[in-house]
């Protein structure tokens, strides 16, 4: 069986197992360590943060390190069965995996891709515009956003509805709940009232854990405040003791179950209650949360790899 067809079959291996195989081993012990900040490392600047993920996507931009995200719906079957004029939007686009296929199999949902990158965001639209998707120009809007320092543009979510959408439970109403479902072209301003409204739908897939710690509550909230009441956030990264995890050197590390790369993008792995900490203290409610552990054999290497990602649906309470 393929990669791409194992990848959603969610236990393979006991997370626990794991865990217990890991802690007991020496060689491994500097992860668990209490992290002790080293001042080199201190600077965790945004403009930095950008740069690296720009550096990122031009080195790869031929496209090979593309991988369409297919088992999106068997997750998530809730963006299979959409409203028609559904809006999603999705954070940390990179180069599209995670949109073309809810661009391709769902011709009528209006999809937002935000990313800190403008190379992400060119090479997403490379990638959506030159693929069979029907009219990408009156579905599908790419925008520069880093939603770990920022508001979203006024465009998107004005200040008046950015501060009742913000606002935790109690929350009574939205001034979108009935705005015009029909788009003509989702890039012109002109029949727009004051801005887009809430989404119906976040996808937060392997964007979570490029944020540095310190901001992820930050990020997580203004994931929050751009859905509409009752919408959901669909989350997928990586899970505590994943493989690549493990391979990070002592040096890499630069916090407590984070690490930097050396081309300087960031990487945290997630427990279950980090997880859940930093969704239900933004005022979502959980609705699925739990890890998903793939066991995948390389044959030339003869080597089991265990791969521990994090899976979880969250919504906006009504
Ligand atoms: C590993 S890629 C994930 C891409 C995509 N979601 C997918 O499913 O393949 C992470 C992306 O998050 C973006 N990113 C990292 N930090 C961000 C931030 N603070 N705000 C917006 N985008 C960010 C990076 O530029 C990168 O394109």
């Amino acid at each position: 069986m393929s990669s791409h067809e194992t990848e959603y079959h969610s236990n393979d291996f006991d997370w626990e197992e794991l865990r217990q195989r890991i802690e007991n081993d020496p060689t491994l012990a500097y992860h668990f360590q209490p992290f002790t900040r080293h001042h080199h490392h201190s600077v965790t600047s945004s403009s930095l943060d950008s740069q690296s993920w720009n550096q990122f996507h031009s080195r790869h931009s031929t496209g090979k390190f593309f991988k369409e995200r297919r088992y999106l719906f068997k997750e998530f079957p809730e963006l299979a069965s959409c409203e028609e004029s559904s809006k999603l939007l999705e954070v940390g686009c990179g180069n599209g995996s995670t949109l073309l296929p809810i661009l391709r199999c769902k011709e009528n949902i209006l999809v937002y891709a935000c990313d800190c990158s403008t190379e992400a965001l060119d090479r997403t639209t490379e990638v959506i515009y030159a693929s069979n998707v029907v009219s990408p120009k009156s579905r599908f809007r790419p925008f520069c956003w880093d939603f770990s320092t920022s508001r979203p543009p006024t465009w998107f979510l004005c200040d008046s509805c950015y501060e009742t959408l913000s606002q935790k439970p109690n929350i009574l109403h939205s001034e979108h709940d009935n705005d015009e479902r029909h788009f003509t072209d989702i890039n012109s301003s002109k029949e727009r009232e004051c801005c887009i409204g809430g989404m119906d739908f976040v996808t937060l897939v392997f964007t979570l854990s490029a944020v540095p710690l310190d901001r992820m509550s930050t990020a997580v909230a203004e994931c929050f405040s751009v859905l509409k009441p009752g919408g959901l956030l669909f989350f997928r990264d990586y899970g505590l003791y994943d493989m690549t995890m493990l391979r990070f050197e002592a040096d890499q590390r630069v916090g407590f179950r984070e690490y930097k790369r050396a081309d300087g993008t960031r990487s945290y792995f997630f427990s279950l209650d980090s997880t859940r900490d930093l969704f239900l203290g933004a005022g979502f409610i959980q609705v699925e949360l739990e890890y998903c552990c793939v066991k995948s054999v390389n044959r030339r290497k003869q080597k089991t790899m265990h791969r521990v990602w994090v899976h979880g649906k969250f919504q906006k309470p009504m």
